[in-house]
């Protein structure tokens, strides 16, 4: 007999068959067996399981998928944003503030930091999550990050290519040798995808190009923070080598937008960034119309987007983004999940990883009508109940 029927279910959002965006069946039921999704459908036929846990008539969506986080790092950046709310520019140079403070930290000491974001964010509705290095900017300590990273997720993410390490400021150069080599070397056997910021203050397109080359031959997939300040060509070029996903986004062009629709390519948006750092929303509407796929990540990192609340994310994309609520629920677990190139989460689909959110709320609407609101009242990750994070 599977182990739990979860009935009574007002609206599930499955993101897969069904009505609309969000592939919605109303009174439904989802059985749970072992970790996966066993049956889905109307809660009056449900089989019959071990526990029968009744949702009373509450909105039910997949678990959050976090394409994006930089949640391993020491110290804490409140006075840059102190005085960026004062009016202060966002520049990449605040990075080292924090490389300074995580290379000062133990491995326990990284961990119980991230196991805290991590908790937080679960209980806010999120069981998958993307974690990048790029605080340690040496190869033991950028090691380290990734070991941290690899005991709370698969999706491990190694971002030497942060900014260039202080003490080899005056050697790009060099760098950009260290990260393609040694480093990339130490790092692979770690890691999943490998990722860079190309910006004005971090890496030129064509400094980018190579340190992503490397890691696709290091067997590697392909990540970028792109567009994030400027419309430094790095979409394009994202696009070009095939990266699975383009983050940030914040200035994209017609032309960029063009590119992604002709490609496998996933826009990531990460508004908590725009937010914290006073910058211009990316609008969606282009998208829509090219058919582009788009996802919403946290970008959790204690310069630009301190926050673990993909609720949150939802609320702005709705707000100042031009998204429909359920485009931006949408884009918060399918396409976070097409953002990794997984099709076992982001749906509560029969197969699907039973990864599930209920809402203290009738409509998954709720989420962007009703923002800063916690409606994320229990959380299954991989077919149980937890209000805690551990590894999948
Ligand atoms: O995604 N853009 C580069 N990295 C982070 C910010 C890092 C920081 O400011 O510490 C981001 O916004
Ligand atoms: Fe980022």
């Amino acid at each position: 007999m599977p182990a739990e029927a979860i009935v009574n279910i007002g609206i599930l959002a499955t993101m897969g068959e069904g009505e609309g965006v969000m592939g919605l069946r109303r009174d439904a039921a989802v059985v749970i067996d072992a970790d996966r999704v066993a049956w889905v459908g109307p809660a009056a036929d449900a089989p019959a399981a071990d526990l029968r846990t009744d949702a009373g008539g509450a909105a039910m969506i997949p678990g959050f998928v976090d394409s994006h986080t930089h949640a391993v790092f020491g110290g804490d950046r409140a006075a840059e944003f102190d005085a960026r709310m004062s009016g202060a520019p966002y520049t990449a140079g605040g990075i080292r503030s924090t490389v300074a403070a995580t290379r000062a930290a133990s491995a326990e000491e990284l961990a119980a930091r991230t196991r805290h974001l991590l908790d937080e964010a679960l209980r806010q509705g999120t069981t998958t999550v993307e974690i990048k290095s790029g605080y340690g900017l040496d190869v033991a300590t950028e090691r380290r990050l990734l070991e941290v990273a690899a005991r709370f997720t698969d999706e491990v993410t190694f971002l030497g290519a942060h900014v260039v390490a202080p003490e080899m400021a005056d050697r790009r150069g060099d760098y950009v040798d260290l990260v393609a080599g040694p480093m990339l070397e130490a790092a692979a056997p770690l890691a999943r995808w490998i990722d860079a910021f190309c910006e004005e203050g971090a890496f030129y397109v064509d400094e980018t190009r190579r340190v992503l080359t490397a890691g696709r031959d290091a067997g590697l997939g392909l990540r970028l923070h792109a567009n994030q300040l400027t419309r430094s060509g790095a979409a394009a070029l994202g696009v070009e080598l095939g990266a699975a996903s383009i983050d940030h986004c914040t200035f994209l062009s017609d032309e960029d937008v063009d590119a992604l629709a002709g490609s496998d390519t996933v826009a990531t948006f990460v508004p908590g960034a725009e937010f914290s750092t006073r910058q211009p929303y990316p609008r969606v509407d282009r998208l829509r119309d090219a058919g582009v796929t788009w996802a919403l990540a946290s970008d959790c990192n204690p310069g630009s987007s301190f926050t673990t609340s993909l609720p949150f994310c939802i609320a702005l994309a709705v707000r100042d983004m031009g998204a429909t609520p359920g485009e931006a629920i949408r884009a918060a677990t399918a396409g976070g999940a097409a953002a990794l190139r997984r099709t076992d989460v982001g749906r509560i689909e029969v197969g699907a990883r039973a990864d599930l959110a209920l809402l203290d709320a009738p409509d998954p609407v709720h989420l962007a009508y009703r923002p800063g609101v916690p409606l994320v009242s229990r959380v299954w990750r991989g077919g149980v109940e937890t209000r805690t994070w551990s590894r999948a």
